[in-house]
């Protein structure tokens, strides 16, 4: 399959983590991983409280996003929701999106860890690894992200890597509205925590698909 849909062969491995395209047995456990818990029943980080769902609807909720994502993906348009593998083990997603990428080369971020990998570190580190991807191979110019404001430990990830605030919104969040806030790191305040400890494998012949004419 990887040569049809070279995608399936991308991994980032930094010291601590592995980020990989989801091969279908790979979404299985991920979705197994959603529905052990992300967060406590009076939180909601995501804009769209998918999260909420109750299992089998949780776990088919993974696999039909992933699905789309595959299914949508052109060189304008794309979304790749990497999982997060700690050890061997497939503990969360890394996703990584863009919309008229080949125009801006602005890339966005989401993510989540399974509750009880959270608190070590792996945020910072996931974070770090898609943000490797993205500045030094498919040549962003910027990173953005956002956070409810009642989400430290997601705007904690962005400071902790070099974004700064790049504004507020007020967003409509399960029929409240909550602050929302926007972060962004440009090319120019991610070179200097450039790291060399971080390897991409197999992203070249995904290049033309994303919309990257160059190396
Ligand atoms: C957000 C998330 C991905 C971060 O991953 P993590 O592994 O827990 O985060 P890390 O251990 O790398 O720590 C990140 C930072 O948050 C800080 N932090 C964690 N919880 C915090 C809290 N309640 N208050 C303040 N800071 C907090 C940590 O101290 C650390 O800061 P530091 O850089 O100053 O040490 C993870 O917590 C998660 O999946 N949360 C639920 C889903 C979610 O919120 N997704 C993001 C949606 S925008």
């Amino acid at each position: 399959m990887g040569e049809l849909w070279p995608f399936f062969e991308l991994v980032v491995a930094t010291p601590r983590v592995q980020l990989r395209y989801p091969s279908d047995a790979d979404l299985q456990v991920l979705a197994e991983v959603a529905a052990s818990g992300i967060h406590d029943p009076d939180e909601m980080p995501f804009s769209v409280p998918w999260s909420r769902l109750e299992p089998p609807a949780l776990e088919r909720n993974i696999l039909q996003f992933a699905w789309r994502c595959r299914a949508e993906l052109t060189p304008r348009s794309w979304q790749m929701p990497l999982v997060v593998v700690e050890d061997g083990v497939i503990v969360g997603c890394q996703d990584l999106f863009a919309t008229d990428f080949p125009t801006t080369r602005v890339v966005e971020t989401g993510s989540w860890l399974a509750r009880s990998t959270q608190g070590r570190g792996i945020g910072k580190e996931m974070r770090a690894a898609v943000l490797h991807l993205a500045f030094e191979h498919l040549g962003a110019r910027e990173a953005h992200s956002a956070s409810f404001a009642d989400n430290p430990a997601s705007a904690a990830v962005s400071a902790a890597n070099g974004y700064e605030p790049n504004g507020t919104v007020v967003a409509d969040r399960e029929g409240v509205p909550v602050r929302q806030d926007r972060w962004r790191l440009t090319r120019e305040h991610y070179e200097p925590g450039r790291r060399d400890d971080i390897h991409v494998r197999g992203i070249d012949r995904c290049l033309t698909l994303l919309g990257v004419d160059h190396a």
